[in-house]
């Protein structure tokens, strides 16, 4: 199992955000996360990747209890086991597109793969971008980036946060193909949040999150 999430309790405040009492993710699953605006997709993958601490229960990614890992742990899982593409995207600023991808290869592996840079800047349609700084880069040319950023040291888990939002029908299929071919070649384990009606029907498990109105 990579991910195993048990009575999941998240409040900011009063409020609370997330209530996920059990949900279980095997390696090698592609699974979609669901919901409407506000129903804790973005707090739900920022807790599985160790960005925020949970108020409560258990989280294990790859059998490690995230929440109680030192903050360097916490970082070198983050680095070796997961991709990720951010909502906001967060591509370093003061580098080129090519840059981008070599240094998540450096921290998560050591070392740099240049075949399998050039690779994945062509499979996201960026050859002609590749020395491009981030701003730029159009919204869609940028998710674009952030997702080879995410796939190009070959993580166990890929997780992305609205990855196809700023995209237009034929981009957005193909970067659901490259995220599916991609996991499909490595092994890899997807979780895909999304409101997109357009990639809905490209995975197999779902899981749909409702929003908590009230104080609980
Ligand atoms: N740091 C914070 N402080 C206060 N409230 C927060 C904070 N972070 C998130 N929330 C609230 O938690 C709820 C869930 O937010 P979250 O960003 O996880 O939703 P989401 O499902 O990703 O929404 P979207 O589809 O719009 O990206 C929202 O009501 C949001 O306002
Ligand atoms: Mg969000």
């Amino acid at each position: 199992m990579l991910i195993d999430v048990r009575g999941l309790i998240h409040r900011i405040g009063e409020r609370t955000i997330l209530d996920l009492p059990a949900f279980q993710i095997q390696r090698g699953e592609h699974a979609l996360l669901l919901g409407p605006s506000g129903s804790g997709k973005t707090t739900l993958i920022n807790i599985l990747t160790g960005l925020v601490t949970p108020t409560g229960g258990e989280v294990l990614v790859d059998g490690r209890p995230i929440a109680r890992l030192s903050p360097a742990e916490r970082d070198d899982l983050r680095r070796r086991t997961i991709g990720l593409v951010f909502q906001t995207l967060r591509l370093v600023s003061a580098l080129t597109v090519r840059e981008n991808l070599a240094l998540a290869q450096r921290l998560a592996l050591g070392r740099v793969d240049a075949a399998q840079i050039e690779r994945l800047i062509g499979r996201v349609g960026l050859a002609h971008r590749a020395n491009a700084l981030p701003r730029q880069l159009s919204q869609g040319e940028g998710q674009r980036a952030a997702i080879a950023r995410a796939l190009c040291a070959r993580p166990a888990l890929v997780v992305a946060d609205e990855p196809t939002s700023a995209l237009d029908d034929a981009n957005a299929q193909a970067m659901v193909d490259l995220l599916l071919d991609s996991a499909e070649a490595t092994g890899a384990t997807l979780l895909i949040a999304t409101h997109d009606s357009r990639i809905k029907g490209r995975f197999g498990r779902t899981l749909e999150l409702q929003p908590l109105m009230a104080a609980a």
